[in-house]
């Protein structure tokens, strides 16, 4: 047998798990959530939400990687075989391959985001609404983009964790920290850009309705890469002295410092041009931002287009890195599990998903009237089903999992590594996922499907 691959470092270990939690949903949907759930005060509970819920689940899907050191479907194989708990891996392996198809598309869209902005355009058009529409409808550009973006990440998987996931991450991520810094310093720079400070800073928790602390806990799962096969699988590369909850704090706090930090890049942005909502919903980055940059930018028009570009780079650094932590986990299993080579498990997921992601794509020009399930295009599908239903579902037997039916010994015993390193309140760790986790992530998936509103 082979000698299964591991990190190299601890550094790496944080770095790499921190580039699958830093994605599109920290820059691009947590902006999004912040502007048209109140500000200060969702951002309050979304913290809360990750120091109560998203670090204990982040920590239970380490024990399991780093316990079995196998690819997530074989890992609940070994720990409960025989049991309908095999299903739960099986189900994480699926989720990563079914997101990445969609994952992929909009992920193209920054690489084209970032061309155009270097080209100066996407600071020049007067329609910026039109412009993403028109370039989102088009019948094969964003397939192409999204044909690239897959085959980076094809080609940083290929050459498996250390010299590929660990070495890219460990040039990315210094690389998107001090692109954030300094897109920091430019925004807060603006004319007019205390208002948006006080969005962020001063919260008003009259505005705090149910369906902002579910959303807030929805971000949270969905920031922290947390239910589907991403840590689990990055942690069954972890070294055997790495410090599960140490790893899951950094992981967390890097997480939870760009998403802020996003928001502190964006509304100074968006509140210094007068007449710009901050409440645009999805379109925010890739239409709204647009706009700012132009009229804020003005009179300096190169700070626009220099300002553009830094972000849209931002934008795509974050993706690609979240995008090889959810390539990784249907890649390991096919190869473990069936004992092919990476080569040509890298493969086939790749091409997999490329056939899926172009539906997905299509579905916003050509395909736009193929209905599926429920009046929904591809993409819509892909999105809500992964998104709404399979990460909650998975959240939560993940929680049950390790809370009930994982051996206490074994959780303790990982989580000290193996009685080396100290660890308070055990029993409270143990009660959150028994208790808090399932019901709290219960209230999510019916408020997500709906019931509540
Ligand atoms: N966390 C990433 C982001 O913020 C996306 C992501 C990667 C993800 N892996 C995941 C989301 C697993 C949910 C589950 O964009």
């Amino acid at each position: 047998m082979e000698k299964r691959a591991n990190f190299g470092s601890k550094l790496g270990i944080i770095l790499a798990s921190a580039g699958s939690a830093v994605g599109l949903g920290n820059v691009w949907r947590f902006p999004t959530e912040v502007g048209s759930n109140g500000g200060a005060a969702f951002i309050c509970i979304y913290v809360l939400c990750v120091l109560l819920l998203g670090i204990p689940l982040m920590v239970a899907e380490f024990v399991i990687g780093r316990h079995t050191h196998k690819n997530t479907a074989d890992a609940y194989r070994q720990l409960a075989p025989g049991t309908p708990w095999v299903f739960q891996g099986y189900l994480g392996v699926f989720t990563s391959w079914f997101i990445l198809c969609y994952y992929s598309v909009v992920s193209g869209w920054t690489l084209k985001y970032l061309f155009s902005a270097i080209a100066g355009k996407v600071t020049t058009v007067t329609d910026s609404a039109a412009y993403f529409v028109e370039f989102t409808s088009h019948p094969w550009a964003p397939i192409i983009c999204m044909v690239v973006v897959m085959l980076l990440c094809h080609i940083v998987i290929v050459r498996g964790v250390q010299e590929g996931i660990e070495r890219s991450s460990k040039l990315m991520m210094p690389l998107l920290l001090l692109i954030i810094a300094v897109l920091v310093v430019c925004s807060f720079s603006m004319p007019g850009s205390e208002d948006g400070l006080r969005f962020l800073l001063k919260p008003d928790f009259s505005k705090l309705t149910s369906s902002v602390i579910l959303s807030a806990m929805g971000q949270s799962f969905f920031s922290l890469s947390i239910a589907m096969g991403c840590l689990c699988t990055y942690a069954s590369y972890f070294t055997d002295d790495a410090r599960l909850l140490k790893t899951a704090g950094s992981v967390a706090l890097i997480d939870t410092t760009v998403a802020v930090m996003s928001g502190f890049i964006i509304f100074p942005a968006v509140f210094s041009v007068a007449d710009v909502s901050p409440d645009a919903g999805p379109g925010l980055v890739f239409i709204t931002l647009p706009t700012v940059f132009e009229m804020a930018f003005a009179h300096v028009p190169w700070i626009g287009w220099f300002f553009a570009m830094m972000f849209y780079l931002l934008l795509l650094l974050a993706a690609l890195t979240s995008m090889m932590s959810i390539h990784e986990p249907t890649t390991a299993f096919l190869l473990e599990h069936f004992q092919i080579s990476r080569r040509a498990a890298t493969r086939i997921v790749t091409l997999s998903c490329i056939f899926v992601g172009v539906l997905c794509s299509l579905s916003f020009g050509p395909l736009s009237d193929v209905k599926f399930l429920f009046g929904m295009t591809f993409f819509d599908f892909f999105d809500f089903v992964s998104a709404k239903v399979f990460l909650p579902v998975g959240g939560f037997i993940i929680s049950l999992f390790v809370g009930w039916k994982l051996d206490r010994q074994l959780v303790r015993d990982e989580l000290t590594n193996q009685g080396t390193v100290k660890m308070h309140f055990f029993s409270v760790y143990i009660f959150i996922l028994k208790w808090v986790a399932p019901l709290a992530i219960g209230l999510i998936f019916l408020n997500e499907l709906g019931l509540f509103s």
